[in-house]
């Protein structure tokens, strides 16, 4: 364990007052929910991205994607967030025991799972949508799931249908080709702004303009520490690499900020 780095992380984190935690798929890896780069059974090394991440793949076959992403969906309801996922839920509440100051933490996350809400995590921004926050394809409402658990083993399954307009409903996330919701992400940039320290957690840092973030708070001049087993696109806007696993690094560093 890159047991230094986590000291420096922490003697930063003890004065800060405002953080953003910006975490990527590596932050669920350790809950067995798959990566999409890093691993030669990560998603994209098995899936084709046009098929089952853009406009195209769906107007092609819907159901194939469907089926693909509520497979997903049963993935994370059958799993729990680890002890990583908890240490950031509870990252304000030990920074304000350890010196009494309120404390501000912000998830920024890339992931589609709600790992980090069903941790704690009070204030957590989706960049890239959320499998459960399924929508009309045709009006963009709010969509129902079907009832019970989703089946892992399709390969093709039903939307349902939009209770308002009969449309198709489709998967809320945002495919390649999208843009990311604009509110969510000006909120993200704004807590860049303002923060005093960023977590960059799990992320290969390829896709833009998530991984602007990052790179934009270093130019800021603003603390930022990368906790990755790995080497990152964005290792290179980082004060501080941590080479560490999410489930491992961040319980030993709510470990050193608690024994402060
Ligand atoms: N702890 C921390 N980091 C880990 C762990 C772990 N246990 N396991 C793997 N990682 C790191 C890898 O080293 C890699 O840097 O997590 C990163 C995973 O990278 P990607 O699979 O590319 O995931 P991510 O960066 O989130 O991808 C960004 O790409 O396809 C889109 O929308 C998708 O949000 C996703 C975006």
């Amino acid at each position: 364990m890159d047991t230094t780095a986590l000291q420096k992380i922490a003697d930063q984190l003890i004065q800060a007052r405002r953080i953003v935690v910006f975490t990527g798929a590596g932050m669920s890896a350790e809950s067995g929910i798959a990566t999409f780069r890093d691993k030669p059974d990560s998603l994209w090394a098995k899936f084709n991205t046009r098929e089952m991440a853009s406009p195209a793949g769906w107007r092609e076959d819907k159901y194939r994607v469907w089926a693909w992403y509520e497979g997903r969906r049963g993935a994370v309801l059958e799993t729990q967030p680890h002890a990583g996922h908890i240490a950031v839920a509870q990252l304000a509440d030990t920074l304000r025991s350890v010196h009494g100051h309120a404390v501000q933490v912000d998830v920024v996350t890339q992931n589609v799972d709600n790992l980090h809400e069903r941790a704690g995590s009070s204030s957590v921004i989706h960049l890239h949508g959320s499998l459960f926050a399924p929508r009309c394809a045709a009006c963009a409402r709010p969509g129902e799931f079907a009832p019970g658990l989703p089946d892992q083993t399709l390969t093709h399954l039903d939307p349902p249908e939009c209770q308002h307009c009969g449309g198709y409903i489709r998967p809320g996330v945002v495919w390649f080709g999208e843009s990311m919701p604009e509110k969510e992400f000006r909120m993200a940039e704004d807590l860049v702004d303002t923060c005093n320290a960023m977590l960059v957690i799990g992320t290969s840092g390829v896709v833009f303009p998530a991984a602007e973030l990052p790179i934009n708070a270093h130019q800021l001049g603003k603390f930022v520490a990368e906790i990755n087993p790995d080497r990152s696109e964005v290792s290179g806007y980082t004060t501080v690499e941590c080479r560490a696993k999410a489930a491992q690094g961040l319980p030993q560093l709510l470990d050193m900020l608690k024994n402060r």
